[in-house]
């Protein structure tokens, strides 16, 4: 009796502390992309990569809210990071697996009229998409963002998981993967066939619903800090 009332009153750490973050089912099974990308990778990198991201997420927002409490500000500055990593991972993955379709399909006509726009046509985005992509040293994606100051696309490339939105206030639209675990096992060292592949499973339904979304979002407030001088 003693026992149960002292749990009603205080619940436990492993409640107060639970995970808030999950990894995403996907609407597709793992060889729904093949042979553009294989099963193995697939799993790999759904339940392998992104399932550690998740992981990591949620522990080092533990580890955070817990220095935060404190005002431990050298603790919030290294963990700072490991957050924004782990914290991106998820972010973009989470947009990646929503990119993808076994259906493909096409731009809708408004997202058609912005590549015209700000590319020239739908070639000169994909070619400058695929350029940006074929150039980042290392692991990073290849974003197509909304700039919703100067209302109009954008190419951006970033290394490692920073989240696109997080990094440049771009919304983002459609990324693309460029880690190797996304293609090593089936294209080795040839990422530039993995980047040409991949446009024929884009799932533009998703990308132009995402262009849709974001021209009705107003710019971020700018970050005010007062100043000392
Ligand atoms: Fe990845």
């Amino acid at each position: 009796m003693f026992a149960l009332k002292r749990t009603l009153a205080k619940p436990s750490r492993s409640i107060l502390w639970k995970s808030l973050h999950t990894l995403p089912e996907l609407t597709y099974s793992y060889d729904a992309l093949v042979p553009i990308i294989s099963k193995d990778i697939m799993e790999l990198h759904h339940m392998k990569y992104h399932k550690t991201y998740v992981t990591n997420l949620n522990e080092i927002e533990k580890k955070m809210k817990e220095a935060l409490s404190k005002q431990d500000v050298n603790e919030v500055a290294r963990l700072t990071p490991y957050l924004k990593f782990n914290g991106g991972g998820h972010i973009n993955h989470c947009i990646f697996w929503k990119n993808l379709s076994p259906e493909g399909g096409d731009p809708s006509e408004e997202l058609c009229e912005a590549f015209t726009r700000d590319f020239g046509d739908f070639r000169g985005f994909k070619k400058e998409l695929q350029t940006l992509a074929n150039g980042i040293h290392g692991g990073g994606w290849a974003w197509l963002g909304y700039n919703r100051g100067y209302k109009r696309l954008e190419l951006v490339a970033l290394e490692n998981q920073d989240p696109l939105e997080g990094t440049t206030g771009l919304v983002p639209l459609l990324g693309i993967d460029v880690f190797e675990h996304a293609y090593h096992l089936q294209y080795s060292n040839r990422r530039s066939q993995y980047v040409e592949k991949i446009f024929e499973i884009i799932n533009w339904e998703d990308v132009s619903e995402r262009y849709k979304e974001a021209c009705t979002r107003e710019p971020p407030a700018p970050l005010t800090f007062q100043r000392s001088d």
